[in-house]
C-alpha cells in the first residue's frame, strides 16, 4: 500500500507527464505552422511517449491500491520562438522533470517503499535518454545557425526517425 504522501507525489508526477505531453503537442502544432513537418512529427511522438509515461504511473498507483487524482495541466504557450529556442525550452523542461523524479525517488528511499523505488528507477533511466536526445538536437541546432538548407535537412531526419 502506498503512503498518503507518496501517493500525492505520484499524482503530481502523473500531472507533470501529462503537462509534458501537452507542451510537446503544442510544440508539434507550432512546428507545423513553421512548415517544419519533421520537427512536428518528432514533437508529436514525444507527446505520445509522455502520455505513455503518465499512464504507466497511473497504472502503478492503481496496482498499489492508491488513489489516482488527476490534477489540472496548464495551457501551453502557443509560440516557442526559433527551433533553437524551442529546444532550449525542451531541455529545460526535461531537466525540471528529472529533478522532480529524483525528489520522488528520495522520498521512496526514505520510506523504504521498494516497489516505488523500482518503478521510479525506470523513469530515472528514461530521463537520461530524454535529456541526451534533447541536448543533442539543441547542439545540432546551434551548429545549423541561420542556414535554412541545413535546418531542412535536420527536419527531414527528425521526421524519418
Ligand atoms: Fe516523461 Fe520526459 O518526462
Amino acid at each position: 500500500m502506498l503512503s498518503k504522501d507518496m501517493n500525492t507525489v505520484l499524482n503530481r508526477q502523473i500531472q507533470a507527464e501529462f503537462q509534458a505531453s501537452y507542451i510537446y503537442l503544442a510544440m508539434s502544432a507550432y512546428c507545423d505552422s513553421l512548415y517544419l513537418s519533421g520537427f512536428a512529427a518528432w514533437m508529436r511522438r514525444q507527446s505520445e511517449e509522455e502520455r505513455g509515461h503518465a499512464m504507466r504511473l497511473f497504472d502503478f498507483v492503481l496496482a498499489r491500491g492508491g488513489d489516482v487524482v488527476l490534477l489540472a495541466v496548464d495551457k501551453p504557450n502557443p509560440k516557442f520562438g526559433s527551433p533553437l529556442e524551442m529546444f532550449e525550452t525542451v531541455l529545460n523542461h526535461e531537466q525540471n522533470v528529472t529533478k522532480q523524479i529524483h525528489d520522488a525517488y528520495k522520498k521512496a528511499l526514505k520510506q523504504k517503499d521498494h516497489a516505488t523505488e523500482v518503478e521510479l528507477q525506470w523513469f530515472i533511466t528514461e530521463q537520461v535518454e530524454e535529456e541526451k536526445t534533447a541536448g543533442d538536437i539543441l547542439a545540432r541546432l546551434k551548429m545549423v545557425g541561420k542556414d535554412t538548407a541545413t535546418l531542412l535537412m535536420l527536419d527531414k531526419e527528425l521526421g524519418e526517425e
